[in-house]
């Protein structure tokens, strides 16, 4: 595949090579090589570093990425470590290890958290916020935070956003945010959609492939027991059209899509209509008036029904929000 071409790791003779997207979006001379014109996605460049694995800081970055690309081997139900996790990988969402242009990637998280965000109402640390992703991205449960695991993700992320000067995001950082249709998205057309364009790798029943090995997913889950629950991040409709559209089918990116918006909306109602595990989520969202447009479950600050904040037409709730 080739992510394979974008990161890489190898280890050999005790020493690796990362070879990674990194976020180099920086106007100003002062970052010196850094250097690179602002308004391209480009931003991103590909570093070539050679780190000998030999120093306990190098060694926990590695094991950092490594828990990211395979969390399934060390973390999940056949895990070699634990079993705290649903077979998926962060990577099957953070693609290349956190590393891919629009592909959610982690360049800002260094440079941004601590942060606050209304889901908690609270100002979360990076260790909060990966803890979040396991809870509910890997409908598992959060490794200590004083554990070997925690303190390996947390130094992968700070060196993959080392460069990003404290609270700037880089251009072609996280998920793209579509603009909204003029209609609610239809998940039936989505079905047809999706038998044609995903479910070759997704399965029929949108329950991945799993390698022969069974620790692992070849293509990853997109509902039913072993995907995300509903108090993930992707399955607010809006986030899940902006990943789909810059990154599947796989193969296409946020400057070579292969869906246009409406497909992708559509594709995320139908997604979003199937079944998947559940999370108690009574103690988010406290401020209901910060709670997302999209946010499938209520209260809301306004009148409109869960289904409209589940598939739209989301332009009349943007409209009441802001003539008040
Ligand atoms: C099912 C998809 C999925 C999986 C698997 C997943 N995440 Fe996430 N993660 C997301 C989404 C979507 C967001 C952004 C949510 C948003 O914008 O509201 C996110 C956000 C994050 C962020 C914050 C990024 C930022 O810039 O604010 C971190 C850190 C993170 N995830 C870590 C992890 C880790 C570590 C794992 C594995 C243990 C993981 N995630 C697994 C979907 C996933
Ligand atoms: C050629 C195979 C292939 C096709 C076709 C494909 N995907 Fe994927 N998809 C993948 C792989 C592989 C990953 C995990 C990437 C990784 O781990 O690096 C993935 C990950 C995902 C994820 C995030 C992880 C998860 O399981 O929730 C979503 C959402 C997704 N795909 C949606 C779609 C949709 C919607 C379509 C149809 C438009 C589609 N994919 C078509 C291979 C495919």
């Amino acid at each position: 595949m080739n992510r394979t071409l974008m990161i890489l790791i190898t280890s050999f003779l005790g020493s690796a090579v990362l070879v990674v997207m990194s976020p180099a979006v920086f106007s100003s001379d002062k970052f010196g090589a850094n250097h690179l014109k602002a308004d391209t996605l480009a931003g991103a460049q590909t570093k070539v570093i050679k780190h000998t694995a030999d120093t306990d800081e190098m060694k926990l970055i590695l094991y950092g990425k490594d828990l990211i690309a395979n969390t399934s081997g060390y973390l999940g139900p056949k895990g070699s470590v634990m079993h705290i996790s649903n077979g998926m990988n962060c990577q099957n969402c953070h693609l290349d290890a956190g590393t891919r242009p629009m592909g959610n990637n982690y360049w800002a998280v260094y440079s941004t958290y601590p942060k606050y965000r209304a889901r908690s109402a609270s100002k979360e640390t990076i260790v909060k916020r990966i803890s979040d992703c396991f809870e509910r991205s890997l409908n598992g449960k959060k490794p200590d935070s004083s554990s070997r695991e925690m303190k390996a993700m947390v130094a992968y992320m700070k060196w993959i956003g080392k460069d990003v000067p404290k609270g700037v995001v880089p251009k072609g950082a996280g998920i793209s945010k579509l603009a909204y249709l003029d209609r609610a998205a239809a998940p039936n057309t989505g079905s047809v959609l999706y038998k044609e364009k995903c479910a070759v790798c997704h399965g029929a029943k949108g329950q991945g492939i799993i390698n022969t090995d069974g620790r692992s997913f070849i293509y990853p889950p997109l509902w039913g027991n072993q995907s995300y629950n509903d108090g993930a991040g992707l399955y607010r409709i809006s986030t899940f059209a902006g990943f789909v559209k810059d990154n599947m089918p796989f193969g296409a990116s946020h400057e070579n899509p292969i869906l246009t918006d409406e497909q992708a909306w559509d594709l995320a109602a139908f997604v979003n209509a199937q079944p998947r595990p559940h999370k108690d989520q009574v103690n988010d969202w406290k401020n209901v008036s910060e709670k997302p447009i999209d946010f499938p479950f209520g209260p809301y600050a306004d009148t409109f029904p869960e289904k409209q904040h589940k598939y739209g037409p989301f332009k009349p709730i943007v409209s009441a929000r802001t003539v008040k």
